[in-house]
């Protein structure tokens, strides 16, 4: 079929129904929501949504969401909508949908959990994003009808994409496309851009440096783990000599274990501020988005709601995006305080790296002792010295960084609050 007029008769014009791969309009100032209850039956909608899904309201209402599924999106898409929502946490994800009429449309859908139920907020996405998103996603539904994946798998095969993509998890992925898509409506609206979109990518890209350097400390403790032990094997083969080497060695050693396991707090509390960061932009983009929608649905005109009542609705959006509002604020909040936490695992650190540089400088007076042995402890202080530079060099990059993150932090929780 195709969406030609056929005029077979000068008198006659016979429409045609739409191609399967027409796609139903939608402009992109227009916001549409749905809300369903837990089991995700549609309960209530805007004109929007109705209008797209060409479904009538009869045939929406108390209907499973489903039907507006499309075979393009891939099973893996919802495993993950379902499996974050029903913990009670909010999600952003690309979806195609069809419409009753076999249309397609494909929106950037925000659900977050709400008294009863969930409610979806969509936008017409338009960013650059989703152009690799439908590659992707065509390539992983041929995939899961190819060879039958089942959707934790198929959820796992797409988080991969994500981190070959440059997406460190799917969070992440989800905030900056909500951003981006947030950015591309206000340039194609003429609106002016939203500055929390630049700051927030300054943070993340801060964030993700932050990350890199945590990782070079980790990697350099494990390149380097051997060095006491060496020190011991030196200190056995040189007798009663190597008795202080073998104080120096064990004190080295019991420094470094303590280091490792500050360590894991100190990485661990590193991907807490890049996962802050995410969350905390995702919620004050859900915020203003669940705003805006509440403002379009008061000035739609109505036709026939199927009953739900106009109301009731906005009075369900309003608390909504009041209390996202209200997340997203502490949110920010919540960076400033990793941030802060991450510094104390830092001053932690710099406290057993100086540590280990005292350890050292003693070893070189004890090397002057030992001539016989001095190569060999001479090499075994240079794996040192280069492994503590390695870590004072990440640590004061950290450190310089980590102030930035908390100062952005503040600077976009007063632009927010005001
Ligand atoms: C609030 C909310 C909105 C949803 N919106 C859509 C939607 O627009 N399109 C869609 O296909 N599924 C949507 N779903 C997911 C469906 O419930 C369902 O999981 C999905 O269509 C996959 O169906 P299937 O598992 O039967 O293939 C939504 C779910 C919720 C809770």
């Amino acid at each position: 079929m195709t969406a030609i007029s056929l005029a077979l008769d000068p008198g006659l014009a016979i429409e045609a129904a739409p191609a399967p791969s027409a796609e139903a309009p939608f402009e992109v100032h227009e916001l549409f929501f749905s809300r369903t209850d837990a089991a995700g039956i549609i309960q209530a909608g805007n004109d929007v949504f109705q209008r797209v899904s060409a479904y009538e309201w009869d045939e929406l209402i108390g209907k499973p969401h489903k039907i507006v599924r499309h075979p393009d999106t891939p099973r893996a898409v919802f495993w993950l909508l379902w499996d974050t929502i029903r913990q009670g946490r909010p999600i952003g994800a690309y979806v195609k949908n069809r419409a009753k009429d076999g249309r397609h449309y494909w929106v950037f859908a925000i659900v977050t959990p709400v008294d009863g139920g969930y409610l979806s907020v969509r936008l017409k996405p338009t960013s650059p994003l989703l152009a690799v998103v439908k590659q992707e996603y065509a390539a992983l539904a041929a995939a899961e009808r190819a060879e039958g994946i089942a959707p934790p798998a198929a959820a796992a095969a797409l988080l991969l994409r994500l981190g070959e993509l440059g997406f460190a998890d799917y969070p992440s992925f989800m905030s900056a496309a909500l951003g981006q898509e947030i950015a591309a409506r206000d340039k194609a609206l003429g609106r002016q851009p939203d500055a929390t979109g630049a700051m927030f990518e300054a943070l993340s890209a801060t964030a993700q440096s932050l990350l890199r350097q945590s990782e070079i400390i980790a990697s350099a403790f494990a390149s380097y783990a051997n060095v006491p032990f060496n020190f011991r094997v030196l200190a056995a083969q040189l007798g009663r000599e190597g008795a202080a080497i073998s104080i120096i060695s064990g004190n080295y050693g019991a420094l470094s274990a303590e280091m490792q396991r500050v360590l894991a707090r100190f990485v661990a509390a590193a991907q807490d501020v890049f996962r802050t960061i995410n969350d905390g932009f995702f919620l004050l983009g859900t915020a203003r988005m669940q705003r805006e929608l509440r403002c379009f649905f008061a000035e739609e005109e109505s036709e026939g709601d199927a009953g739900q009542s106009r109301e009731r609705e906005m009075a369900l959006l309003d608390a909504q995006q009041r209390a996202y509002r209200a997340k997203a604020l502490d949110g920010l909040r919540e960076i400033s305080r990793t941030a802060v936490d991450f510094e104390a695992t830092c001053v932690e650190m710099n406290r057993l790296a100086a540590g280990l540089e005292v350890t050292r400088v003693m070893g070189k007076v004890e090397c002057a002792r030992h001539t016989h042995a001095r190569d060999r402890m001479d090499e075994l202080l240079g794996d040192l010295e280069t492994f503590q530079r390695t870590i004072a060099a990440a640590l004061k990059e950290i450190d310089t960084m980590n102030r930035d993150i908390q100062s952005r932090a503040d600077g976009l929780l007063i632009g927010a609050a005001a």
